[in-house]
Protein backbone atom coordinates (compact mmCIF):
# COMPACT_ATOMS: atom_id res chain seq x y z
CA UNK A 1 0.00 0.00 0.00
CA UNK A 2 1.09 3.34 -0.48
CA UNK A 3 2.86 4.83 2.98
CA UNK A 4 1.38 8.10 2.71
CA UNK A 5 -2.53 6.59 2.77
CA UNK A 6 -1.32 3.62 5.63
CA UNK A 7 0.35 5.96 7.85
CA UNK A 8 -1.51 9.11 8.09
CA UNK A 9 -3.12 9.39 11.38
CA UNK A 10 -1.85 6.03 12.36
CA UNK A 11 -1.21 5.24 16.12
CA UNK A 12 2.14 4.33 17.13
CA UNK A 13 3.83 3.57 19.89
CA UNK A 14 7.51 3.36 19.44
CA UNK A 15 10.18 2.10 22.55
CA UNK A 16 13.57 3.76 22.42
CA UNK A 17 12.08 6.73 19.92
CA UNK A 18 15.02 9.11 20.94
CA UNK A 19 17.57 7.75 19.18
CA UNK A 20 19.25 5.37 17.03
CA UNK A 21 16.71 3.60 15.18
CA UNK A 22 13.71 4.77 17.16
CA UNK A 23 14.30 8.06 16.26
CA UNK A 24 14.44 7.77 12.98
CA UNK A 25 10.87 5.60 12.98
CA UNK A 26 9.66 8.27 14.97
CA UNK A 27 10.45 10.91 12.28
CA UNK A 28 9.49 8.99 9.38
CA UNK A 29 6.20 8.76 10.55
CA UNK A 30 5.56 12.42 12.25
CA UNK A 31 6.64 13.48 8.27
CA UNK A 32 3.93 10.83 6.95
CA UNK A 33 1.73 12.60 9.73
CA UNK A 34 1.10 9.25 11.44
CA UNK A 35 0.02 10.11 15.45
CA UNK A 36 3.71 9.14 17.23
CA UNK A 37 4.59 8.45 20.60
CA UNK A 38 7.78 7.68 22.20
CA UNK A 39 8.95 6.10 25.06
CA UNK A 40 12.27 6.27 26.69
CA UNK A 41 14.16 7.24 30.09
CA UNK A 42 16.08 10.11 29.71
CA UNK A 43 14.12 13.83 30.15
CA UNK A 44 16.40 15.38 28.38
CA UNK A 45 16.09 14.07 25.07
CA UNK A 46 12.21 13.30 25.38
CA UNK A 47 12.05 17.12 25.56
CA UNK A 48 14.00 18.20 22.40
CA UNK A 49 12.27 16.05 20.55
CA UNK A 50 8.98 17.22 21.58
CA UNK A 51 10.46 20.67 21.14
CA UNK A 52 11.52 20.17 17.54
CA UNK A 53 8.82 17.80 16.56
CA UNK A 54 5.44 19.27 18.54
CA UNK A 55 3.65 16.64 17.56
CA UNK A 56 5.30 13.93 18.79
CA UNK A 57 4.03 12.86 22.25
CA UNK A 58 6.66 11.93 24.85
CA UNK A 59 6.35 9.33 27.31
CA UNK A 60 8.84 8.66 30.05
CA UNK A 61 9.34 5.41 31.42
CA UNK A 62 11.58 2.63 31.85
CA UNK A 63 10.55 -0.73 30.05
CA UNK A 64 12.42 -2.84 32.02
CA UNK A 65 10.42 -1.83 35.38
CA UNK A 66 7.55 -3.88 35.79
CA UNK A 67 5.53 -0.96 37.79
CA UNK A 68 6.34 1.62 34.82
CA UNK A 69 4.40 -0.42 32.17
CA UNK A 70 1.14 0.60 33.07
CA UNK A 71 1.28 3.90 34.01
CA UNK A 72 3.01 3.78 30.56
CA UNK A 73 0.10 2.52 28.57
CA UNK A 74 -1.92 5.02 30.71
CA UNK A 75 -0.71 7.53 29.49
CA UNK A 76 -0.42 6.95 26.26
CA UNK A 77 -4.37 6.05 26.00
CA UNK A 78 -4.89 9.81 27.65
CA UNK A 79 -2.36 11.55 25.41
CA UNK A 80 -2.93 9.97 21.84
CA UNK A 81 -6.07 7.17 22.70
CA UNK A 82 -5.64 3.51 21.20
CA UNK A 83 -2.41 2.23 19.70
CA UNK A 84 -2.63 0.72 16.28
CA UNK A 85 1.17 -0.10 16.02
CA UNK A 86 3.61 -0.97 18.31
CA UNK A 87 7.39 -1.30 17.87
CA UNK A 88 9.84 -2.01 20.24
CA UNK A 89 12.96 -0.57 19.48
CA UNK A 90 14.80 -0.56 23.20
CA UNK A 91 17.26 -2.35 23.61
CA UNK A 92 19.98 -3.27 26.36
CA UNK A 93 23.43 -4.60 25.39
CA UNK A 94 24.59 -5.97 28.37
CA UNK A 95 27.36 -4.38 30.72
CA UNK A 96 30.28 -3.35 28.38
CA UNK A 97 32.65 -4.10 27.35
CA UNK A 98 30.79 -7.32 25.92
CA UNK A 99 32.14 -9.97 27.95
CA UNK A 100 32.29 -13.58 27.56
CA UNK A 101 28.98 -15.47 28.51
CA UNK A 102 31.01 -17.25 31.24
CA UNK A 103 32.00 -14.13 32.99
CA UNK A 104 28.46 -12.31 32.63
CA UNK A 105 26.87 -11.42 36.08
CA UNK A 106 23.26 -13.28 36.53
CA UNK A 107 22.06 -9.93 37.70
CA UNK A 108 22.97 -8.33 34.56
CA UNK A 109 21.95 -11.40 32.53
CA UNK A 110 18.27 -10.38 34.42
CA UNK A 111 18.59 -6.89 33.31
CA UNK A 112 19.13 -7.63 29.50
CA UNK A 113 16.26 -9.78 29.48
CA UNK A 114 13.92 -7.27 31.52
CA UNK A 115 14.23 -4.71 28.90
CA UNK A 116 14.79 -6.91 25.63
CA UNK A 117 11.93 -9.41 26.68
CA UNK A 118 9.84 -9.39 29.72
CA UNK A 119 9.16 -5.66 28.92
CA UNK A 120 8.39 -5.92 25.35
CA UNK A 121 5.87 -9.11 26.74
CA UNK A 122 4.45 -6.83 29.49
CA UNK A 123 3.67 -3.46 26.62
CA UNK A 124 2.60 -6.13 24.42
CA UNK A 125 0.10 -7.69 26.52
CA UNK A 126 -1.14 -4.41 28.17
CA UNK A 127 -1.67 -2.27 24.72
CA UNK A 128 -3.03 -6.27 22.80
CA UNK A 129 -6.87 -5.61 24.67
CA UNK A 130 -7.83 -2.76 22.73
CA UNK A 131 -5.98 -4.33 19.65
CA UNK A 132 -7.93 -7.28 19.83
CA UNK A 133 -11.09 -4.95 20.33
CA UNK A 134 -10.69 -3.73 17.00
CA UNK A 135 -9.45 -6.97 15.75
CA UNK A 136 -6.53 -4.95 14.20
CA UNK A 137 -2.58 -4.39 14.84
CA UNK A 138 0.84 -4.63 14.30
CA UNK A 139 3.85 -5.27 16.77
CA UNK A 140 7.48 -5.22 15.70
CA UNK A 141 9.91 -6.65 17.59
CA UNK A 142 13.54 -5.30 16.76
CA UNK A 143 15.95 -7.92 16.68
CA UNK A 144 19.24 -8.99 15.74
CA UNK A 145 21.01 -10.85 13.65
CA UNK A 146 22.93 -11.86 16.68
CA UNK A 147 19.96 -14.15 17.65
CA UNK A 148 20.94 -16.38 15.10
CA UNK A 149 24.62 -16.62 14.94
CA UNK A 150 26.83 -17.43 17.82
CA UNK A 151 29.37 -14.22 18.55
CA UNK A 152 31.66 -14.70 21.37
CA UNK A 153 30.89 -11.96 24.17
CA UNK A 154 28.03 -11.26 22.56
CA UNK A 155 25.77 -13.74 24.88
CA UNK A 156 23.01 -12.42 27.30
CA UNK A 157 22.40 -10.24 24.12
CA UNK A 158 21.98 -12.57 21.65
CA UNK A 159 20.12 -14.77 24.13
CA UNK A 160 17.64 -12.01 24.53
CA UNK A 161 16.83 -11.55 20.63
CA UNK A 162 16.63 -15.07 19.93
CA UNK A 163 13.69 -15.26 22.73
CA UNK A 164 12.02 -11.87 21.26
CA UNK A 165 12.13 -13.85 17.81
CA UNK A 166 9.67 -16.84 18.83
CA UNK A 167 7.84 -14.71 21.08
CA UNK A 168 7.39 -12.86 17.62
CA UNK A 169 6.26 -16.24 16.22
CA UNK A 170 4.45 -17.67 18.84
CA UNK A 171 2.04 -14.66 19.56
CA UNK A 172 1.70 -13.76 15.37
CA UNK A 173 0.49 -17.90 15.62
CA UNK A 174 -2.14 -17.35 18.22
CA UNK A 175 -3.57 -13.89 17.29
CA UNK A 176 -3.18 -13.82 13.40
CA UNK A 177 -6.76 -14.87 13.17
CA UNK A 178 -7.71 -11.88 15.08
CA UNK A 179 -6.03 -9.41 13.03
CA UNK A 180 -2.97 -8.88 15.00
CA UNK A 181 0.29 -9.28 13.53
CA UNK A 182 3.83 -9.70 14.66
CA UNK A 183 7.17 -8.97 12.93
CA UNK A 184 10.49 -9.52 13.83
CA UNK A 185 12.93 -7.72 12.43
CA UNK A 186 16.92 -7.58 12.48
CA UNK A 187 17.44 -3.85 11.09
CA UNK A 188 21.59 -4.49 9.69
CA UNK A 189 24.26 -2.76 11.39
CA UNK A 190 23.51 0.77 11.86
CA UNK A 191 25.69 4.01 13.27
CA UNK A 192 23.92 4.77 16.56
CA UNK A 193 25.09 4.60 20.39
CA UNK A 194 24.26 1.22 20.84
CA UNK A 195 26.34 0.38 17.60
CA UNK A 196 29.38 2.67 19.31
CA UNK A 197 28.76 0.96 22.62
CA UNK A 198 29.45 -2.53 21.35
CA UNK A 199 31.97 -1.99 18.81
CA UNK A 200 33.50 1.51 19.61
CA UNK A 201 36.47 1.14 16.93
CA UNK A 202 33.68 0.06 13.75
CA UNK A 203 34.07 2.36 10.94
CA UNK A 204 30.95 4.37 10.78
CA UNK A 205 31.61 4.63 7.06
CA UNK A 206 30.34 1.11 6.98
CA UNK A 207 27.37 1.34 9.63
CA UNK A 208 24.46 1.82 7.94
CA UNK A 209 22.19 5.12 8.31
CA UNK A 210 19.52 4.19 10.89
CA UNK A 211 16.61 6.14 8.35
CA UNK A 212 17.38 3.29 5.64
CA UNK A 213 16.50 0.85 8.27
CA UNK A 214 13.69 3.08 9.18
CA UNK A 215 12.48 3.29 5.85
CA UNK A 216 12.56 -0.24 5.68
CA UNK A 217 10.58 -1.11 8.24
CA UNK A 218 7.82 1.30 7.75
CA UNK A 219 7.53 0.50 3.88
CA UNK A 220 7.31 -3.08 5.28
CA UNK A 221 4.64 -2.51 7.46
CA UNK A 222 2.34 -0.38 4.88
CA UNK A 223 2.70 -3.27 2.59
CA UNK A 224 0.90 -5.82 5.16
CA UNK A 225 4.18 -8.17 4.26
CA UNK A 226 4.25 -10.45 7.39
CA UNK A 227 5.36 -13.74 6.31
CA UNK A 228 7.84 -14.62 7.17
CA UNK A 229 7.43 -13.35 10.86
CA UNK A 230 11.23 -13.33 11.31
CA UNK A 231 13.13 -11.22 8.78
CA UNK A 232 16.60 -9.53 8.12
CA UNK A 233 16.33 -6.04 6.31
N1 LIG B 1 22.72 -0.38 16.08
C1 LIG B 1 22.84 -1.55 15.46
O1 LIG B 1 23.78 -1.78 14.70
C2 LIG B 1 21.82 -2.62 15.70
C3 LIG B 1 21.98 -3.85 15.03
C4 LIG B 1 21.02 -4.84 15.20
C5 LIG B 1 19.93 -4.61 16.02
N2 LIG B 1 19.81 -3.40 16.67
C6 LIG B 1 18.62 -3.19 17.49
O2 LIG B 1 17.98 -2.01 17.03
C7 LIG B 1 17.27 -1.40 18.13
C8 LIG B 1 17.64 0.06 18.23
O3 LIG B 1 19.03 0.14 18.50
P1 LIG B 1 19.84 1.51 18.33
O4 LIG B 1 21.21 1.10 17.95
O5 LIG B 1 19.06 2.44 17.50
O6 LIG B 1 19.89 2.00 19.87
P2 LIG B 1 20.24 3.43 20.52
O7 LIG B 1 20.63 4.41 19.50
O8 LIG B 1 21.18 3.13 21.64
O9 LIG B 1 18.83 3.88 21.14
C9 LIG B 1 18.24 3.19 22.19
C10 LIG B 1 16.97 3.89 22.59
O10 LIG B 1 16.28 3.08 23.55
C11 LIG B 1 16.02 3.86 24.73
N3 LIG B 1 16.05 2.92 25.86
C12 LIG B 1 17.08 2.14 26.24
N4 LIG B 1 16.75 1.42 27.32
C13 LIG B 1 15.45 1.74 27.61
C14 LIG B 1 14.55 1.34 28.62
N5 LIG B 1 14.90 0.45 29.55
N6 LIG B 1 13.30 1.86 28.63
C15 LIG B 1 12.93 2.77 27.69
N7 LIG B 1 13.76 3.20 26.71
C16 LIG B 1 15.01 2.69 26.69
C17 LIG B 1 17.13 4.92 24.74
O11 LIG B 1 16.80 6.08 25.48
P3 LIG B 1 17.15 6.20 27.06
O12 LIG B 1 18.55 5.70 27.23
O13 LIG B 1 16.97 7.64 27.36
O14 LIG B 1 16.13 5.33 27.74
C18 LIG B 1 17.18 5.25 23.24
O15 LIG B 1 16.09 6.10 22.90
C19 LIG B 1 17.63 -2.23 19.36
O16 LIG B 1 16.60 -3.15 19.61
C20 LIG B 1 18.89 -2.95 18.96
O17 LIG B 1 19.06 -4.15 19.67
C21 LIG B 1 20.72 -2.41 16.53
Amino acid sequence: MNQTTYWKNKKVFITGGTSGLGKALALQLDALEAQVAVLARTEKNLKTLAQNHPRIVEIQGDVSQKESIYPIVAETHSRLGDIEVLIHAASYLGATPLRLLVDTECEDMEQVLQTNVLGPFRLTKAFLPAMLLKQRGVVVNISSDAAVNAYEHWGSYSISKAAIDHQSRIFDEELKAQGIRFQSIDPGDMNTPMHFAAIPDANPDELRDPAESASKILQLIANQDFTPVRRAI
